[in-house]
């Protein structure tokens, strides 16, 4: 959460930190702020709101200066307001601060620093943070890059930083625990970023900062890196590396928004994410990445899934994958309780991590109880270079490409592509698959992306479907087997982009609680593909049509069961079972993404969220 930009160098450092923030608003986006070194000193800009704000703001305003940082904000601490928004400044103004991430011990620093008589301008945890460091240079009189560190030993929780000061108008200074932080390296010029979408643009090298780095970057000197942990602060040599995003990946390419324009890209997707991974003439699936690890991954106990949100619906159907494929047992966490339960892990257990970002603070939390505990950590992610990509013993990318979209949607089917994958593989090394059914989901995952372009094809139908879920208050989603992750991401997507209050359930389950919530004004949309259990979907499409509930089904072309005993039906062509998700997912997408539009709300950056949750 929060985006991160600054830039020392030779140009104009505001049009670049401005452009920065757009690019990152995804991130978060309550409020935007931009410090700028100037021969007055620093100069601030802050506004509540999206950065679109800030640029109206600052339109006639002297933006001049080659040093800056920028920050659009997502609140932990604090509401989106001025005051709160970033950057922080120490109290005579001579030092910035921005922050991503939280201060876990604030209250605690915060009453000692008050003792000490500072004075307070926010009510956030971040505030502590440019006190803190200025009292310790106060207090010691040392140069600002060791009062960072001494300042940062101090600290609990996480972040990611750059600071500016009067003291030194030449130089910046980044520091990461926690939160990701990236160093473009340019022509004698430094560009800082939470990710690699606002540096991608000037340059391709790139350092990754580590925990605990604290890096001083000075006008034409090499960036210097030494970390809080080394009592002797001695020199590291900066790992540069090349950012494989391009800026093109980062546009709307002619579509009205993100969103959609990453629903049509699935079909690529799921293709980029196959793409040398299946040997149809060897009869192979590998998986690069986890190659090394794969002997462990076949003798497992037990599979433990790791993750959140959609990812965590990713998980659910790989249960599905690994226990009918490969018969190991799968257990299915949410990460934040995974991390907070004590749970009982084996050595032989494989612990498998999926996360669109690869920054998730409780998933990594999760990694390193699962390393600790010595299991086999395997990563699933999408972001190339994340946290999670380096923190893992092996993984595999879903190679959707950036997703910018709050709401996932391209990464959950590359998630589910990979999951497909990894089963096979490991299905097929260990015996526990028919042969053919094995060249059978082979032959369904290299169809499935034309399969999803046949779907995508119906939006027309869709968005009138739209029309009639727009006016309702609440919805149901429902589904069995594979199918009941799919009603939980359908109700998901609904309820996070729409806001109508939406609930997916295993289909037989509602008559123990929830059917006492259908009426008229109920919309069921049932995920009711053929499976072996269709005929007890049926069953349950009866229970509902007998409370008077009305049903929007999603079937197999041809269905005529239920689709008789629907108001609206939506078709997706035929695929084996356990990869019907793959294409059922599809239209709850494309009919949350009209009835939002409907609704006129903001669906590439919908109220309260943001893309990457790195804080827990
Ligand atoms: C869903 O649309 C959300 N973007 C959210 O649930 C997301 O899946 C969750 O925050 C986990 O993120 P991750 O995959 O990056 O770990
Ligand atoms: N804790 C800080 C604040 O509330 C930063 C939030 C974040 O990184 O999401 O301002």
């Amino acid at each position: 959460m929060c985006g991160i930009v600054a830039y020392l160098g030779q140009k104009d450092a505001y049009p670049i930190l401005l452009k920065g923030l757009y690019r990152l608003e995804y991130r978060g986006y309550d409020s935007a702020g931009v410090a700028l070194m100037q021969e007055s000193g620093i100069k601030m800009f802050k506004k509540k709101g999206r950065v679109e704000e800030l640029q109206k703001f600052c339109e006639n305003l002297d933006t001049s200066g080659t040093l800056g940082i920028a920050h659009t904000r997502w609140a932990t601490h604090g509401e989106p307001n001025e005051q709160n928004a970033h950057p922080h400044v120490s109290e005579d103004g001579s030092m910035a601060l921005i922050h991503n991430g939280i201060v876990e011990n604030y209250v605690v620093l915060k009453q000692q620093l008050v003792n000490q008589g500072v004075a307070f301008k926010s009510e956030t945890d971040t505030e502590v943070l440019v006190h803190l460091i200025k009292s310790v240079q106060d207090k010691e009189g040392i140069p600002l890059p060791e009062a960072v560190t001494i300042a940062l030993r101090m600290v609990e929780g996480t972040y990611a930083l750059a600071i500016i000061s009067t003291e030194n108008p030449d130089q910046l200074i980044v520091a990461k625990k926690g939160s990701p932080l990236l160093v473009g390296i340019g022509d004698n010029e430094y560009f800082i970023g939470s990710d690699g979408a606002p540096i991608v643009e000037y340059t391709k090298q790139v350092v990754y900062l580590e925990d605990g780095d604290v890096g001083v970057i000075s006008r034409d000197k090499p960036l210097r890196i030494s970390n809080v942990n080394d009592s002797e602060r001695l020199p590291k040599s900066p790992y540069i590396q090349t950012l494989e995003l391009s800026l093109e990946q980062l546009e709307k390419g002619g579509f009205d928004t993100y969103m959609l324009k990453e629903i049509y890209e699935q079909p690529k997707a799921v293709r980029d994410s196959m793409r040398g991974r299946i040997n149809l003439e060897k009869d192979v699936v590998s998986l690069g990445g986890i190659i090394e690890y794969e002997q462990k991954m076949l003798n497992a106990r037990r599979f433990i899934i790791v993750a959140c949100g959609t990812s965590w619906h990713s998980g659910l159907i790989a249960e599905h994958l690994f226990e009918t494929l490969v018969r190991i047992p799968v257990e299915v966490e949410y990460a934040s309780e995974f991390r907070y339960r004590n749970p009982i892990i084996y050595e032989d257990d494989v612990l498998i991590a999926i996360s669109q970002s690869g920054e998730t603070a409780d998933t990594l939390a999760a990694v390193e109880i699962g390393k600790k505990r010595g299991a086999t950590v395997i990563g699933i992610c999408n972001v190339v270079g994340s946290t999670m990509a380096r923190e893992t013993m092996a993984g595999s990318y879903s190679h959707a490409g950036p997703e910018i979209g709050v709401a996932c949607t391209k990464t959950f089917t590359a998630q589910i592509t990979v999951l497909a994958l990894m089963a096979l593989s490991l299905a097929k090394k260990k015996g526990t698959i028919p042969m053919s059914l094995y060249h059978k989901l082979l032959n369904d995952l290299e169809t499935a992306p034309e399969k999803i372009e046949s779907v995508l094809r119906q939006e027309q139908k869709i968005q009138r479907i739209a029309q009639y879920v727009a006016t309702k208050q609440n919805a149901m989603f429902l589904g069995r087997g594979v199918s009941f992750p799919v009603a939980l991401e359908g109700a998901l997507k609904l309820k996070e982009i729409s806001y109508i209050h939406a609930e997916g359930y295993p289909a037989a389950e509602i008559k123990h609680g929830p059917i006492a919530l259908i009426d008229t004004n109920m919309p069921v949309i049932v995920v009711a593909p053929e499976q072996h259990i269709y005929d007890k979907v049926v069953s349950n499409i009866q229970e509902i049509i007998a409370r008077k509930g009305t049903i929007i089904s999603i079937v197999n072309e041809g269905d005529t069961t239920v689709s008789g005993m629907s108001k609206f039906t939506i078709e997706v062509p035929g695929i084996d079972e356990l990869l019907t998700p793959l294409v059922t997912t599809i239209p709850l997408q494309l009919l949350s993404y009209h009835v939002a539009l409907i609704r006129d709300c903001d669906v590439d950056k919908p109220r309260n969220l943001a893309k990457s949750v790195s804080v827990e």
